[in-house]
């Protein structure tokens, strides 16, 4: 991911810009993705350790930590880590304790606790993030490293359709209009995006402008490479890893990849 400003407002250093986007991401996912719930019931059943790769603001890692987990977060951004860490405190002194955020990335990471985690998992498109394919399958196997034997893994993909593609053709498309707590600003979220067919790619363009009513606002531009993945490969890449696929899973409720889903939930387990 990079951003920088491009408008109006003091001038900011790198830091300052992804401090903002990590702070626009969390208005972003402020409408509840709807899976966690499905990562507290497969802590309940396969206790900890947990490990989240790319683990971002602690949207997830947070709430696991608070359910009295053990949670390690990997992400390759301090921005997104250091909000993790704040949320954390947030909760409380014994939710900070059970959270350790490392950065790093997932591609290649092996953490001295390699083998004994639980559960480890890779939420709601970041796999999409990682690269190409062998990246995509880098992640995955670091997944596996990670675990115990019996131990699950889980990686959430969206599955765009063909209308959804068809729309990923450079047009400018109005996502939402949000007020950010705290300071009262009104946030825009634009976005644009390009699907290459050839390489199954999006590129997505996103402009975020915040402003009170009456002065100029801000904007900020984040440039993301979205490889999309299937989900043949996800189980190749799970097979290959040494994972057995309990679940190829169509919604956050572990039901039926039927035609049509809109997205695919991998559940395997560590041999
Ligand atoms: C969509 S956010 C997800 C955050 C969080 N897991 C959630 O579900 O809200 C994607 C995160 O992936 C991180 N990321 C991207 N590439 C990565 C990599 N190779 N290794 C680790 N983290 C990565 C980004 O910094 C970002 O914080």
């Amino acid at each position: 991911m990079t951003g920088e400003p491009i408008a109006a407002g003091a001038p900011v250093n790198g830091e300052a810009v992804a401090a903002a986007l990590a702070r626009l991401y969390d208005l972003d996912v402020s409408e509840d993705p709807g899976d966690l719930d499905l990562y507290l019931a497969l802590a309940a059943r396969s206790g900890g350790p947990i490990l989240e790769l790319a683990v971002g603001s602690g949207r997830l890692a947070v709430p696991l930590a608070a359910g009295g987990h053990d949670v390690t977060g990997v992400d390759t951004d301090p921005a997104m880590l250091d909000r993790a860490r704040r949320a954390a405190n947030d909760v409380g002194k014994a939710t900070a304790r059970r959270l350790r955020l490392v950065e790093g990335d997932a591609r290649t990471i092996r953490l001295e606790d390699a083998g004994t985690f639980n559960l480890a998992f890779i939420p709601l498109n970041s796999i999409f993030l990682m690269g190409g394919r062998a990246d995509q399958a880098a992640a995955v196997a670091t997944l596996a490293a990670h675990l115990a034997p019996g131990g699950i893994a889980v990686v959430d993909a969206w599955l765009p359709d063909a209308e959804d593609l068809a729309r990923y053709d450079g047009r400018l498309i109005l996502e939402w209009v949000r007020e950010e707590p705290g300071t009262g600003r009104t946030v825009t979220k634009t976005g644009s995006a390009h699907f290459d067919q050839t390489m199954g790619v999006v590129r997505l363009t996103t402009i975020f402008e915040a402003g009170l009513p009456g002065e100029a606002p801000v904007r900020w531009v984040r440039t993301d490479r979205l490889r999309l993945v299937n989900p043949d490969e996800l189980a190749a890449h799970a097979e290959a890893a040494g994972l057995e696929v309990e679940t190829l899973a169509g919604d956050y409720d572990l039901g039926e990849l039927a035609p049509g889903a809109e997205r695919v939930v991998l559940v395997a387990r560590r041999r």
